[in-house]
């Protein structure tokens, strides 16, 4: 074991038993590279965080001309820092109405978490309703959520009132009534590999809030700024949530996550009690100077534009007897194989070979791809063809 390995293991908390332990020296655009110089082809983008690839000079540039300036001067929404304002007002020229003032937090966890309680704030409701097989999050309030028993039940008792229904299945809407404060949904689920929405799911679960005055939070914490060629996921289903969560993407790289709604909404965590919601980090100057920087150039090139083309090049050069099925959209994929064991060879060999792929959360049949937005057609095509390797052999 190398000193790096085994300080890691010995001192650094672990969560899973058989890390990949790859030990980084840099990475640049849509490579990582290990300390004995070995070039990784990352078709997993610190998973759908590393938008623009990696050390973008945009972000670079941003976070260090950010640096030169200021970083953290004060607890969440006490003083006015030019990176945060103008982030919010960006995301709200970009988004619909009712989707105008931002909380920005540290994670994706932490805006799912706001936005829980501002919807049993708004609604004086306490149910809140998401789906089966979902993940929003490893905290106690999002851990409530999660749509997947195992990982729940050594931390009960959880949250109360926290029921779920069954992603693409209409019967099980009967479940949101007017005693539902929120419904949190994925408009496609993540960690069960990609579920895309059919028939109009998304849409029935609108119609059912807005029937039963529920709240429709989406979870666009993987799906946010492009990953599906458009800005948001809602854009791609042609409906509007009442709270978006977003994180991951947003940061290019930085940690910086959101929840988002409209001034009326938002207000109530001003008063009766004021500070209804508090973060010390949240919307740190530096991570909101990489979003806007982020956010401004996607809205200013072709990136997303682009984003079908790349996922049609994964779709054609992925074709092999051995996958059953490519799921997602957009540059969020799974590519299914129904084989664990083949599984596990694909990704390790892969990662010999200089490929990075990862699993779900969830289901062990498939592998996860999600590369930078900025990944080139030649990279997809040499990393496809790695992948076919391995099964040809
Ligand atoms: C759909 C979804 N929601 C929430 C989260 C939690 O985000 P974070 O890890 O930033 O807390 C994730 C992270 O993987 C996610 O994919």
């Amino acid at each position: 074991m190398s000193a790096a390995k085994d300080i890691f293991k010995k001192y650094q908390a672990q969560t899973f038993p058989f890390p990949s332990c790859l030990e980084i020296a840099s990475a640049k655009g849509s490579y990582i590279y290990d300390v004995n110089g070995k070039a990784y082809l990352d078709f997993i983008a610190g998973v759908s965080a590393c938008s623009l690839g990696h050390s973008n000079p945009i972000i670079i540039e941003t976070v260090k001309e950010q640096l030169d300036k200021y970083t953290h001067v004060m607890v969440y929404g006490e003083y006015i820092q030019s990176p945060q304002y103008k982030l919010a007002k960006l995301l709200a020229d970009n988004l619909p109405e009712n989707l105008c003032t931002t909380y920005f937090t540290n994670s994706g966890a932490e805006a799912i978490e706001g936005a829980m309680k501002l919807a049993k704030r708004a609604t004086g409701r306490s149910e809140i309703i998401s789906c089966k097989n979902s993940y929003h999050g490893s905290t106690q309030g999002a851990l409530s959520i999660m749509g997947n028993e195992e990982h729940k039940a050594r931390y009960r008792p959880l949250l109360p009132n926290c029921n779920q229904i069954i992603f693409n299945n209409e019967n099980s809407l009967d479940s949101i009534t007017k005693k539902t404060a929120a419904v949190v949904i994925e408009p496609i689920q993540g960690g069960t590999g990609f579920i895309t929405p059919s028939n109009n799911f998304l849409q029935k679960v609108r119609e059912k809030c807005t029937e039963t005055g529920t709240l429709l939070i989406f979870d666009e914490i993987q799906t946010c700024y492009g990953r599906l060629g458009t800005l948001f996921g809602f854009e791609t289903y042609e409906i509007i949530p009442d709270i978006l969560c977003v994180a991951k993407g947003m940061g290019g790289g930085m940690p910086i996550g959101a929840f988002i709604t409209s001034w009326k909404l938002m207000n109530l965590l001003t008063y009766a009690p004021k500070l209804g919601h508090i973060t010390t980090f949240g919307g740190h100057p530096i991570n909101c100077a990489a979003s806007l920087a982020c956010l401004g150039h996607l809205l200013a090139t072709n990136i997303m534009k682009e984003v079908e083309e790349k996922e049609q090049l994964f779709r054609t050069h992925l074709k092999h007897s051995k996958i059953k099925e490519i799921r997602g959209k957009g540059l969020m994929l799974a590519v299914e194989f129904q084989d664990e064991e083949l599984i596990k060879k694909v990704v390790q060999q892969s990662l010999e070979k200089g490929l990075i792929l990862f699993y779900f959360l969830f289901t062990k049949t498939a592998i996860r791809i999600t590369p930078p937005l900025t990944i080139s057609n030649i990279e997809i095509i040499e990393g496809c063809e790695i992948i076919k390797g391995i099964l040809e052999a």
